[in-house]
Parts: C-alpha cells; structure tokens; sequence
C-alpha cells in the first residue's frame, strides 16, 4: 500500500484554517480518498491538555522558549499517535496548523532564534515534511477583525496588531523560500474562490 499525502493548513488567526480544513477533508473522501484530520497544537490527551495551557489567557509570562517546547511536545504526541500511523496506513492526513506555526508565532512573532526552532524540527520530525504546505493569507486587519471577540479572546488572539505582523510577515517569507512545497492562497477572496484554489492546489497529488 502506498503511503498517504501529508497537507498541512496555515495562516493568521481569522484566516479559516479550520474551515478550509473541514472543506478539503470533505471533497477528498469525495473522490474516495481516506482522510484523517490533525490539528496543532491538539488532536491527542496530551497535546489538548497542553493546549488548554498554550491557549489560557490567566497563563501569563510563559518565556517564549517554553512556548516552543510545548508546541514541539503536543506535535510530538501528534506525530507518534496520529500523523505517522495515518500516513502508514495509506491515509490523508490534514493538518490545521504545524511546524511553520512555530517559525511563524514563536521565531518572527516572538524573537525565538530561528535555529531552535530548526534544531527541533530536525530532531522531532526527523525525516518528515509535509508533502504540501497550503498557506491561507489574508491581510491582519481583516484577520483579526474576523475573529474580533469582545472577551478579549485566547492567549494569542489578545496579542497586538504589530506581533501578527510579524507572524504573517513569516509566512510569507517561508513560503517564499519554500519552492514547489508551498502554495499561497488569498484568504481574502470569496469563500467558493478560496475552495476552488484549494482543489487546484492538492489536484496533483490525487492519484
Ligand atoms: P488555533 O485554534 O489553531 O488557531 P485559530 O485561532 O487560527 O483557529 O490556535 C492555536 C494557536 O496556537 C494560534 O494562535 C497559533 C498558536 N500556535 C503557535 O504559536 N505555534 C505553533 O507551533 C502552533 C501549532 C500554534
């Protein structure tokens, strides 16, 4: 049996990852495809109990290292539990969200050194990369303003204008360097163009 296709969603809060995600699983099982859906940090006990953590806004003065430590053990728990037996077995996996968030979030958006995040990439995926990296990119004010929530929202959301800049700013430079691995979608567009761009983007790896 073949091995199964990695895709992974990225992109700024706002920009409809989890939508997107939702859509593509389901138009893959439409034409017969196996699909397992994955998101970080989460998907296992473990990561959704670090998540909770990640995510509390009472959770103040986390250095941003230990932020990165714990996106790498939730990912690690995904990957042993989830991504590696899915791919195994022949199936999709979908992911909403994986490494570039951490070079997005914790490298550009919190001065972590990017050779950190480098280092544990290397040791914790080892060979692994997604077969392709769908970056969803939409401009921070309508990101943001799509996810305005008047509680002030999770640990992340209540970050400043400035830090999602340099988050987006992340992405774009490693989809930029990322060659034929990455492809860019305008989150901004109508919600049927943005689905018609998805198809066109995973088309080539449907057998
Ligand atoms: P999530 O619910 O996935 O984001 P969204 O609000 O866009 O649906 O929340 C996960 C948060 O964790 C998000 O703010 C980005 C952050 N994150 C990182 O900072 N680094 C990482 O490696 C990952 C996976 C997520």
């Amino acid at each position: 049996m073949s091995r199964g296709r990695f895709v992974v969603l990225e992109g700024i809060e706002g920009a409809g990852k989890s939508t997107h995600a939702a859509f593509l699983a389901g138009w893959l099982r439409q034409q017969g495809i196996g699909v397992v859906a994955a998101r970080e940090p989460g998907g296992t006990a473990l990561g959704e109990r670090l998540r909770e953590i990640l995510l509390d806004p009472e959770v103040t003065g986390m250095p941003p290292l230990a932020e990165l430590l714990l996106m790498f053990a939730a990912r690690s728990a995904s990957l042993e539990e989830v991504i590696l037996p899915a791919l195994d077995e022949g199936l999709w996996v979908i992911c909403d969200r994986f490494v570039d968030s951490s070079y997005a979030y914790q490298s550009h958006g919190r001065g972590v050194p990017r050779k950190y995040v480098e280092a544990l990439e290397e040791q914790v995926l080892g060979g692994l990369r997604p077969d392709l990296t769908i970056l969803l990119d939409t401009p921070v004010r309508v990101g943001l303003s799509r996810k305005a929530d008047p509680q002030g929202g999770d640990r992340f959301e209540r970050e400043s204008r400035e830090f999602f800049e340099r988050v987006r700013a992340g992405y774009l430079e490693r989809a930029a360097l990322g060659g034929d691995g990455y492809r860019l979608v305008d989150a901004s567009k109508s919600l049927e163009e943005v689905q018609t761009d998805l198809k066109d983007a995973v088309r080539p790896l449907v057998p």
